[in-house]
């Protein structure tokens, strides 16, 4: 394989099974990282492996859920095992469970949270913990929301879990920042993936109707701003919310 700009480095893509998640770990690998991805469907975690090792790449898949510690650890471990560091951490696993404010169940709120929100602290802990220790510095690149910075009707939890993990973001570049660890947020609007696939016709008429550039967009376009964040070209910016929407938001 030539060389690529990631060539050594190693990456954890959570929820990278389909969707944004597997256009990061496409992109990461194909710059030369091998990428670690997790997800909770074992056979399409699998099929995804197999298809970004075709393409050349060094991938490890494990079966993990985001929302539980135990997991983000043994996650992280699996990496260190495997490639024996981890350089970029992508959080990217993100559920939706939409309702008006007035009827939203508890279990909806809180699930939300915690795949979304303490998700991304426990991976975040986990991976900083080790990078802090091998000294090496590091990024880490969360994937938000335009509904965490517009808000969005009927979707409370998703849009004050994703306005969290744009404080998070914040607070976490100025306290890792003395470790050469850089933390970024990637702020989607609508893109073309299974979670969008839901939208009714009428729904997505009246979205798209609101993005200047009057269309969807693809996984891939953002996956192309987490592969610059992780790159030694955005080696001054941390703290950032990089937002990929047509426009939606300004
Ligand atoms: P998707 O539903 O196609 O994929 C989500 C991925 O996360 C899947 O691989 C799923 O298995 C994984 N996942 C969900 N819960 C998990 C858990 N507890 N543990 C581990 N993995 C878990 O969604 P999509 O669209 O690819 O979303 C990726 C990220 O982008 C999410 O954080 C989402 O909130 C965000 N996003 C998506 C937008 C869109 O329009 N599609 C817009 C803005 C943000």
């Amino acid at each position: 394989m030539t060389k690529g700009p990631l060539d050594g480095r190693v990456a954890i893509v959570t929820g990278g099974s389909r969707g944004i998640g597997a256009a990061i770990a496409a992109l990461l690998a194909e710059d030369g990282a091998a990428v670690v991805v997790s997800g909770r469907d074992a056979d399409r975690l699998q099929r995804t492996t197999k298809e970004l090792e075709a393409q050349g790449g060094a991938i490890l898949g494990v079966v993990a859920d985001a929302a539980i510690r135990q997991d983000a650890e043994r996650l992280v471990d699996a990496a260190k095992q495997r490639f024996g560091r981890v350089d970029i951490l992508v959080n990217n696993a993100g559920i939706v469970r939409d309702d008006l404010l007035v009827r939203m169940k508890d279990e909806d709120w809180d699930r939300v949270m915690e795949v979304n929100l303490r998700g991304t602290f426990l991976m975040t802990r986990a991976t900083t913990k080790l990078m802090i220790r091998r000294k090496s510095g590091g990024r880490v690149i969360n994937i938000a929301s335009t509904s965490g910075a517009m808000g969005n009707a009927g979707q409370a939890n998703y849009s004050a879990a994703k306005a969290g993990l744009i404080g998070f973001t914040k607070a976490a570049a100025r306290e890792l920042a003395h470790w050469f660890i850089l933390v970024n947020a990637v702020a989607p609007g609508l893109i073309e993936t299974d979670m969008t696939a839901a939208i009714s016709p009428e729904a997505r008429e009246g979205l798209l109707a609101q993005v200047p550039l009057r269309r969807i967009g693809t996984p891939r376009e953002v996956a192309e701003v987490v592969r610059f964040l992780a790159g030694d070209a955005a080696a001054y910016i941390t703290g950032q919310v990089f937002h990929v929407n047509g426009g939606l938001y300004m």
